[in-house]
């Protein structure tokens, strides 16, 4: 069964009658542009097939009844009392994107609903992220409202920033609302203009699961942001995306050993992000898996993002035939990984990272092969 399947099972045998709206939001892989979006910089991720969904039937009354298949659980609240401290953590994401809904003056009425996905939950796939654009997609048709799929990605972005803490940039939510079926996007993360750029046709995006769960991420990744900014003052501009790689060895002296390779990061990964645009659309494949190489190098050396078993799975990803190139992808810190590999060579490659990961590392990892999926959205039943 499907996942959206079971989202309407449950419903119907919890609820005893059939959901009016179903909702869907899917996760994301970044091909490239990591740590990026919040130097106002570029990045190309895609949109996934693998969502969460909400189901839902409005109520007569401001109070919400939600079920969970992924975390066996529910919860009932108040509208008028979203940020109630004793509610239980699973339920945070959603309440956030009805707590950002209500403060832009929607109303949305109480409802009954059942969540539930099949974007593994805490390994940089951007599961919180399409929790977060499908309850706004819900809340704005419960509330017969609507907004533009950026103002409903942005809205994500302020529920991280404001309901959970968490100052993370835009990619996320923007490739969860903006996804293309077969495409990557291109985002401009200042102006945050997107470009559909096709997934070539030869290769297939393979996610490599580590099965080592993020650590670190919350208090590392407010580190990073803040040496960018740190690095961006020293240099004098708004953001890293207004430097470009010799203006930063000419004012190398201005910042210390750790702001500098931070900064060189950004800088480089930007401009591997429109190599890999050019490449893809010239089908120049072997450039863009040698931009995604050099990505993970970046990010291991200079970012120092990586951790042994992301370096383990993109060094073994790397050594197998028809793999154009591999890198860690998301936050970092654990997650996963992403290789292009030739479709020919898709079957033998899955076969063979397995087992070397495990040898090397102990640890069972999960890859599959993703297709680029459509961004986020609500039907009427
Ligand atoms: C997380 C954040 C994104 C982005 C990536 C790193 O996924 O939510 O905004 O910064 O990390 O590229």
């Amino acid at each position: 069964m499907t996942v959206k399947d079971a989202v309407l099972k449950t419903f119907a045998e919890r609820f005893g009658n059939a959901p009016t709206l179903l909702a869907r939001a899917p996760g994301r892989v970044n091909l490239i542009g990591e740590h990026t979006d919040y130097n106002d910089g570029f990045v190309l991720p895609a949109a996934i097939d693998r969502a969460v969904y909400v189901a839902a039937r409005p109520r007569a009354d401001r109070t919400v009844h939600l079920i969970s298949t992924d975390f066996s659980a529910e919860t009932t609240f108040a509208l008028d009392d979203l940020d109630d401290p004793d509610l239980p953590a699973w339920s945070r994401y959603p309440r956030g994107s009805l707590w950002w809904l209500e403060n832009q003056g929607h109303t949305v009425p109480g409802f009954d609903a059942v969540i539930g996905g099949d974007i593994p939950i805490g390994a940089g796939l951007s599961s919180s992220a399409a929790v977060e654009v499908v309850m706004i997609e819900l809340g704005l048709a419960l509330a017969g409202a609507s907004l533009s799929q950026v103002e409903k990605a942005l809205g994500g972005v302020e529920v991280e920033h404001q309901f959970i803490g968490m100052p993370c940039g835009v990619m996320d939510q923007m490739a969860s609302a903006l996804g293309r079926a077969g495409h990557a996007l291109l985002i401009d993360c200042r102006s945050l203009e997107t470009q559909a750029v096709p997934v070539p046709q030869g290769a297939s995006i393979v996610i490599m699961d580590t099965a080592r769960r993020r650590g670190l991420v919350d208090s590392e990744y407010a580190a990073r942001r803040e040496q960018c900014e740190t690095a961006a003052e020293k240099l004098g501009v708004e953001a890293l995306r207004d430097v470009t790689l010799p203006q930063l060895e000419e004012a190398k002296a201005q910042l210390d050993d750790v702001l500098y390779r931070r900064a060189r990061h950004i800088v480089s990964e930007n401009l591997r992000v429109r190599v890999t645009v050019m490449a893809l659309r010239g089908n120049a494949l072997k450039t863009v898996g040698q931009a995604l190489r050099e990505s993970h190098v970046s990010l291991r050396d200079d970012y120092e993002v990586s951790c042994a078993e992301l370096d383990a799975i993109v060094d073994i990803a790397n050594t197998q035939p028809g793999c154009y190139g591999a890198r860690m992808t998301g936050a970092g810190f654990g997650g996963c990984a992403v290789a292009l590999v030739q479709n020919e060579a898709v079957e033998q490659f899955v076969a063979a990272v397995g087992p070397a990961y495990t040898s090397k590392t102990g640890l069972t990892p999960h890859l599959y092969v993703c297709q680029a999926a459509e961004g986020s959205g609500v039907e009427r039943l």
